[in-house]
């Protein structure tokens, strides 16, 4: 008889393994199936966020952080570095072992927990039955189980250019930029956005010459105006080559090298060859080898599982988180996710506060927002006040002899609501939390202008950001 469970989640992302934990800590029989392996062919849970994103991309940005400062910034603290050099073969072993720490984490805290992980692929093996869901698990491990609830966390693939398939090689998805294994002379990098920006930067770092070509003519669209142009003359000052509104018109690739014919923003015929060429235009939806069809699972036009705001799906006791539904891609929104279906199947009242969901930018400055935008308060005719303060102005930004960026706060014109934040800045991911939580607790500006901050701390300047508010910055 196959193994019966009260919850079956298939995927153990973040999104996934999440969920498996909070449904096993209230009081569910819970299986997690995944089926991504290491290079011994073992489990390696965690999904695209352990082995291929967030994790290993933070490492090396850590890394190769270390080595520009060592290379640079060192000499102003009064510390000479004679005879730096890279050693990339270290510098990505290190990332290894960063990624398996968290892979062997997350097995501890299914043992703790009381998970069942199975290492395969999961997929829907027919329509409920009166017992739940058959999936059927091949790979490592091959038997089919029964879930009375399903959660579906299979997450994101990298999205190829028409044409121009990933090799890992010459053109390369998240996969191959977090694995170069000599510094590309030239790099190539479509797309601006998240992965364009943070890989660029890690590259560059190391050595590279990083030409970055983006479709929109705007920078960074998503980010507040202010922030936006403020970072373009930050990463342009640092030496990546990013240009805006450009058609990619094809890309062929050579032996050892990767051309690319593009139109400028004028119109005119460019061209460029590079050692390697990231792809970086944003993820779809990873329903492969799911079965959803067999089971009657719902996708909408884009591939994306079909959800309501619960993450319900069109079966009854199938539900779907993450990266493969609807809204932002981001690791701590797929957990969040789960942990709110798990307690939702417990009967209790989970919820996800889309507008209080956090972004950063792991570059350097970083950048790190949540709430609404200038641009969008001025779309939606809100009212607003906007309050900055300089990190220029910020005693331990001049101490860590970082003093690049802003922190900028948006609050309703009558009330005073905290309507945004937004930082470009050291720790800006950090700093970010402190807005986040005055946003759930419907802070005003005034409450933060009014509560002490630790001295010398970064968070000043989120204090003087929110004293700006009404003119009353105490430093600037
Ligand atoms: P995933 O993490 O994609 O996990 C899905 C898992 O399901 C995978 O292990 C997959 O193998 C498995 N799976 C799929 N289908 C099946 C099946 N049929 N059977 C069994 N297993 C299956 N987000 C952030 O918030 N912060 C960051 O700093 C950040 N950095 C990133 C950097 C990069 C380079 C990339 C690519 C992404 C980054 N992200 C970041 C995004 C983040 O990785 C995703 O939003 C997050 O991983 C989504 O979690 P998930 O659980 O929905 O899916
Ligand atoms: P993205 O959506 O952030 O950026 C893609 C960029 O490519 C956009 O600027 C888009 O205009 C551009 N683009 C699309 N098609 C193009 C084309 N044909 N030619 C030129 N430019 C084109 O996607 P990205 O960087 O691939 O990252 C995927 C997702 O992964 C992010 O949206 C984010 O959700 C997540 N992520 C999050 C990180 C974080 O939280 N720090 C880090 C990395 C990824």
């Amino acid at each position: 008889m196959s193994k019966q469970f009260d919850v079956v989640v298939i995927g153990a992302g973040p999104g996934g393994y999440i969920a498996a934990i909070r449904a096993a800590q209230l009081g569910f029989s819970v299986a997690c199936i995944d089926e991504w392996a290491n290079e011994k062919g073992g489990p390696a849970p965690g999904g695209t966020c352990t082995n291929v994103g967030c994790i290993p991309s933070k490492a090396l940005l850590q890394s190769s952080e270390h080595f520009e400062h060592a290379g640079h910034a060192f000499k102003e603290h009064g510390i000479d570095v004679a005879g730096l050099s890279l050693n990339l073969p270290q510098m990505l072993k290190r990332k290894n072992t960063v990624v398996k720490q968290n892979n062997d984490g997350i097995l501890f805290l299914f043992k703790k927990n009381k998970v069942t992980f199975f290492h395969g692929r999961g997929a829907f093996a027919g329509a409920a039955t009166g017992e739940g869901y058959p999936i059927e698990i091949s790979g490592p491990t091959a038997e089919t189980i029964v879930g009375k609830q399903i959660i579906v966390a299979t997450g994101s693939n990298a999205r190829a250019l028409p044409g121009a398939p990933f090799d890992e090689k010459l053109i390369l998805s998240n996969t191959g930029a977090l694995a170069i294994d000599a510094v590309p002379a030239k790099l190539g990098v479509i797309g601006a956005g998240v992965i364009g920006l943070e890989m660029g930067s890690v590259w560059r770092r190391l050595g590279a010459e990083v030409t970055v070509l983006e479709g929109l003519p705007t920078f960074l669209g998503a980010v507040d105006e202010q922030i936006a142009k403020e970072a373009f003359k930050m990463f342009t000052k640092q030496g990546l080559g990013i240009h805006l509104g450009v058609k990619i018109d094809s890309v062929t690739t050579g032996e050892n090298n990767v051309t690319v014919k593009y139109t400028d923003a004028k119109g005119a015929a460019q061209e460029g060859t590079f050692d390697k060429l990231i792809v970086s235009i944003g993820r779809t939806p990873n329903t492969n080898g799911l079965n959803a069809d067999k089971a009657g699972l719902k996708l909408d036009e884009r591939g994306f599982i079909a959800v309501d705001g619960d993450c319900k799906t069109n079966l009854p006791n199938v539900w779907a988180i993450g990266d493969v539904v609807r809204g932002p891609m981001l690791a701590h929104k797929a957990e969040e996710e789960g942990v709110a279906v798990a307690e939702r199947i417990a009967g209790q009242h989970g919820h996800t506060n889309f507008d209080t969901i956090p972004w950063v930018i792991y570059t350097s400055p970083e950048i790190a927002w949540v709430g609404r935008t200038e641009q969008q308060l001025k779309a939606d005719g809100v009212a607003y006040k906007a309050g900055t303060f300089p990190f220029l102005a910020n005693g331990r930004a001049r101490a860590l002899g970082d003093t690049s960026g802003m922190v900028k706060f948006l609050a309703d014109a009558t009330t005073d609501e905290i309507l945004g934040v937004h930082i470009i800045g050291p720790m800006a991911s950090e700093l970010i939390s402190e807005a986040v939580v005055a946003m759930e607790f419907k802070a005003s500006a005034e409450d933060i202008a009014r509560i002490c901050h630790a001295h010398p701390s970064l968070s000043e300047a989120t204090k003087e950001a929110a004293l700006a508010i009404d003119k009353r910055t105490l430093n600037f």
